[in-house]
């Protein structure tokens, strides 16, 4: 595996892997790995020719008073995890090199980033797109891979790629979690014992909504309340609970709909914020993966 700080020597290794025709796969990622990163690493592995992994902790993705400083950083134990993974470059640029003092150019993805995280984190989403466009445009991929654990994200890159012509495959892959159903998360290690003991209500409160969706006759609101419920119950903080079309992220007016849906959440355990969420259709069949 090689590491690379420097964006023109990245460019360089990239250019030289895809001119002699080689599928090339990014994985973007904020470092502190865990088994959820790695699954995205094997899919690349699995799928291209050569994968790289992008580890940068984005302060433009930060809003003020959020966690950028405590943000966790191991990238002595990332690069061992990557190694083992079969990585074969590690991109970690400085962030000077990525952001000069006089930044003015941003991604926006208009519509899909209102409402859930997007009003919840101001500014959170332009970062997020347009680190991954500077990312897409150092290392040109064929494809690049996105967990489905932070659904939001996952559609708004695939809309900025598909309007703006990027012309990368997207994947988005399936939540890795904990046994007792707690979706990876570099930010669990914040949790006391007693909060970690606790966090699984929120995957738990989501499946019962799923559940209740799939038995029918429900609607978006009796879903908001199941989740709600199970988590006071449990002691979390609900910051949103929202059903969309999974998608577009339309607002879900009724279950009764042939769409793809999803119920997304947000909680707080103390001042630890986690995410997650279920996809299913009411009709059709076909479920999704959770
Ligand atoms: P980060 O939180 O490090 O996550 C990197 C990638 O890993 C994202 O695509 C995320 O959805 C995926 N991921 C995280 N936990 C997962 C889990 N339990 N199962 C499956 N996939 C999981 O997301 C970011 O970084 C940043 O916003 C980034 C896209 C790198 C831009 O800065």
């Amino acid at each position: 595996m090689q590491q690379i700080v420097s964006i023109e020597e990245m460019r360089a290794a990239c250019g030289a892997a895809t001119s002699s025709g080689r599928r090339l796969g990014l994985v973007p990622t904020m470092g502190c790995l865990h088994e959820g990163h790695l699954s995205l690493v094997r899919r690349c592995r699995a799928e291209c020719d050569l994968s790289a992994v992008s580890i940068f902790v984005n302060p433009l993705q930060f809003a003020p008073g959020e966690d950028l400083e405590r943000y966790p950083r191991d990238l002595e134990g990332d690069r061992a995890m990557l190694f083992s993974a079969g990585a074969d470059l590690l991109f970690t640029p400085e962030p000077s090199s990525l952001y000069g003092p006089y930044h003015a150019a941003f991604v926006e993805v208009g519509g899909l980033t209102d409402g859930m995280c997007g009003s919840r984190r101001p500014g959170h989403f332009r970062g997020v797109a347009t680190i991954v466009a500077k990312l897409f445009n150092i290392v040109r991929p064929d494809a690049a891979y996105f967990g489905q654990k932070d659904w939001q994200q996952a559609m708004l890159i695939s809309r900025m790629v598909s309007e703006l012509d990027f012309g990368i495959d997207v994947v988005v892959c399936p939540t890795v979690r904990d046994e007792d159903g707690l979706a990876l998360s570099s930010r669990n290690r914040y949790l006391t014992d007693s909060q970690r003991r606790a966090a699984p209500a929120l995957h738990r409160a989501l499946d019962a909504a799923r559940a209740r969706a799939l038995r029918g006759g429900s609607s978006p609101s009796e879903l908001q309340r199941i989740v709600a419920d199970e988590l006071q119950a449990n002691g979390l903080d609900l910051e949103y609970v929202e059903v969309r079309a999974a998608r577009s992220l339309r607002s879900a007016a009724t279950l009764d709909t042939e769409e793809e849906l999803v119920v997304a959440a947000a909680a707080r355990l103390g001042s630890t914020r986690l995410i997650d969420n279920v996809l299913f259709r009411t009709k059709a069949g076909e479920r999704g993966t959770s």
